[in-house]
């Protein structure tokens, strides 16, 4: 995987201060790397990426053109990927801890209709209830590309309902999808992209390190 790397992605390899962090990054780009060249038919390393203003990383010209969108995100041993065409997209992943603050962190992070559902969640679900929202907003930021830096509490998804629905009075895009991906025991995961979802391919693959 480092030999896909570039100049930029060896200077971030070197800045991190923990062998295995900086490993996991090496995959995790090298992967992505394998992935996008696959679909576009190039060689790893000739994929390039810019960074928006909050760092999501997009297609350079003139790769762009192809209309290919990406993004990732990986917790404990799992990532996902996820890719669409012609639309942004953005995707999220989290091992299920406890979340013994969960209902504080939601009147700091959720909007009031999301606190209101997780006020009813029964204690010992708390956790995950908690988890299952935060992957789903993680995602609609994600696709945004502001990650943490957008308005959380702004908006609302409602992924009690089937399927989930974004309330998002002045969401900055058309008409979001949300939708719950089905990752391995122990994990929850959530994609979103700006358009109507017509189909979703998932496939599950295994690295060993
Ligand atoms: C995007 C963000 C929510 C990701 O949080 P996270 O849970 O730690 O990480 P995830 O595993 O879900 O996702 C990481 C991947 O998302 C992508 N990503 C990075 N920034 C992103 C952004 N702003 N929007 C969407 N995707 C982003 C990258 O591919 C990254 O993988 P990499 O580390 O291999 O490059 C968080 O980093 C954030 O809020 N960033 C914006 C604010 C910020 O820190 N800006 C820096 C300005 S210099």
């Amino acid at each position: 995987m480092e030999q896909t790397l570039t100049a930029d992605e060896w200077e971030r390899l070197r800045r991190f201060h923990f062998a295995r962090v900086a490993r996991r990054y090496a995959v995790r780009r090298g992967v992505l790397r394998h992935l996008l060249g696959r679909y576009l038919s190039i060689p790893p390393s000739e994929v390039s990426f810019v960074y928006g203003p909050q760092q999501k990383p997009a297609l350079a010209e003139p790769l762009a053109k192809t209309g290919l969108h990406f993004n990732l995100s990986d917790s404990g041993e799992l990532a996902v990927y996820a890719f669409a065409v012609e639309q942004a997209i953005g995707v999220d992943i989290e091992d299920h801890r406890d979340y013994p603050d969960a209902r504080q962190l939601a009147q700091r992070f959720f909007s009031p209709a999301e606190t209101a559902w997780l006020s009813q969640q029964p204690d010992e679900q708390i956790s995950l209830a908690f988890l299952r929202c935060w992957t789903c907003k993680e995602a609609v930021v994600k696709a945004l590309g502001d990650g943490l830096m957008a308005p959380l509490q702004e908006f609302t998804v409602a992924h009690w309902q089937t399927p989930p629905g974004l309330i998002w009075p002045t969401a900055p895009a058309g008409k979001w999808s949300v939708h719950l991906l089905n990752p391995p025991a122990h994990f929850s995961a959530a994609l979103t992209v700006t358009s109507p979802i017509a189909a979703i391919h998932e496939q599950h693959f295994h690295f060993r390190l």
